[in-house]
């Protein structure tokens, strides 16, 4: 069978009518059972649900070959015949292991589909599972749905979820470190409507935006709660979640960012950088910003750090860097909530962070009830970046300390 091991099945008496038969109703679920088992031994049951999306049944057609009693064993080969872009048509073959005769077979379709019971696009995992192509391999994307656009997504590891929301003028990639290696965690980076490959769209950018669209990526992915991470305007983000989705948090981790919300000269800082992103495009934001973003310790040590976020800011479509400056711009004031943040969380700062200093960091931290606060030494506004051990392994120790989800 494509993808999926063989299943030995052992036939009780309660499988069977009251003639003792095998009928069409219990064929569909021993079939189904060896499916499960199948699915539990290989790519894990949960590969539709960690995949947002579900197999519906299309047609299924049971064929009879001989009788089957209680106490038969029949071994069940499933068999992919097509894999299509939204479809998957399976043969199922049930023998009998004592004498290896084929006692029926199942001919099967399924259509994936989303929440809203609508055929969607098989994900790259499923459909390797099924033999098709190989799975999302570390790093590569998987679009997701979310609504009104269609967020690029980087999903790594089993267990509870970690959702990382990278800052601006940034993408995904800023949490390549934790993303490959925080153990026993779902992380789940996204880039951010309008950053990386997602989709970017003219206008309709806000901090509301933004966490609805992350909520409905956790609805994509069928997480309830996750710990939320979020680094400088990914810490924004959060805030906004805290106040629209209080529900999805299991925990909070801030990384380089600030509660208070812009002054007039920030404000003022910010339209003339959308001035320059629209005049003179990402590179020449990227000349501007990249010097205050990264540490002095990074700069003088860690030239492809250097190189690697000019790249990223350079490749953040136009419409997406003066999107989250209007939206970094307008943003509320987030200080009134600390005091009611009620789930455990970190407050994490590079030491040499220009933009949303240590000072600001301790000042966060100490509003916020039983928040614990880290400094990264030698590290900027980008510390997961420039110090990606150190950021890993205190959000790795904070994770461990959590109460089990
Ligand atoms: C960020 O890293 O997200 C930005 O620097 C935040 C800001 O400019 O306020």
């Amino acid at each position: 069978m494509s993808g999926l091991p063989s299943i030995e099945i052992t036939i009780y008496p309660y499988d069977c009518d009251a003639y003792g038969h095998v009928n069409q109703a219990a064929y569909l679920l021993l079939f189904e059972r060896a499916r499960w088992d199948a699915l539990a031994r290989g790519p894990g049951q949960d590969l539709f649900r960690r995949n947002g999306v579900w197999p519906a049944v299309r047609r299924a057609t049971i064929d009879y070959q001989a009788a089957a009693y209680p106490g038969d064993v029949l071994r069940i080969d499933s068999e992919v015949q097509k894999l299509g872009g939204s479809s998957l048509e399976m043969r199922q073959r049930a023998t009998r292991v004592t004498d290896e005769a084929l006692v029926a077979e199942l001919q099967i379709l399924f259509v994936m589909i989303n929440d809203a019971g609508k055929p969607t696009a098989m994900p790259p995992e499923v459909a390797a599972a099924f033999g098709g192509r190989p799975s999302a391999r570390p790093g590569e994307l998987v679009r997701h749905d979310v609504g009104e656009v269609t967020l690029a997504v980087d999903t790594r590891g089993d267990g509870p979820a970690l959702l990382l929301i990278h800052g601006f003028p940034l993408d995904h990639s800023l949490w390549a470190h934790q993303v490959a290696t925080v153990a026993r965690w779902r992380r789940i980076a996204p880039d951010l409507r309008g950053a990386g490959a997602s989709d970017a769209p003219a206008t309709g950018y806000s901090m509301s935006v933004y966490a609805d669209d992350l909520a409905r990526l956790l609805d994509r992915l069928h997480v309830e709660r996750a710990v939320v991470v979020g680094l400088s305007m990914g810490g924004y983000i959060a805030f906004e979640m805290l106040r629209r989705h209080r529900q999805r948090f299991l925990g909070l981790v801030l990384v380089d960012t600030r509660a208070d919300a812009d002054g007039p000269e920030q404000r003022k800082g910010r339209d003339d950088m959308i001035e320059l992103a629209r005049s003179k495009g990402a590179t020449a934001v990227a000349e501007r910003l990249v010097p205050r973003l990264l540490g002095r310790s990074t700069q003088q040590t860690q030239p492809d750090i250097v190189e690697q976020v000019k790249a990223m800011v350079a490749r953040t479509p136009v419409p997406g860097l003066v999107g989250a400056l209007g939206a970094m711009r307008d943003r509320p004031d987030s200080t009134s909530l600390l005091a009611g943040i009620d789930v455990p969380t970190l407050v994490v700062v590079g030491a040499e962070d220009e933009v949303t200093p240590p000072s600001a960091a301790r000042v966060m931290a100490a509003a916020i009830p039983s928040a614990a606060l880290t400094a990264i030494p030698g590290a900027g506004h980008l510390a997961p970046l420039e110090a990606p051990t150190s950021v890993t392994r205190v959000i790795a120790e904070f994770l461990e300390a959590l109460p089990k989800p």
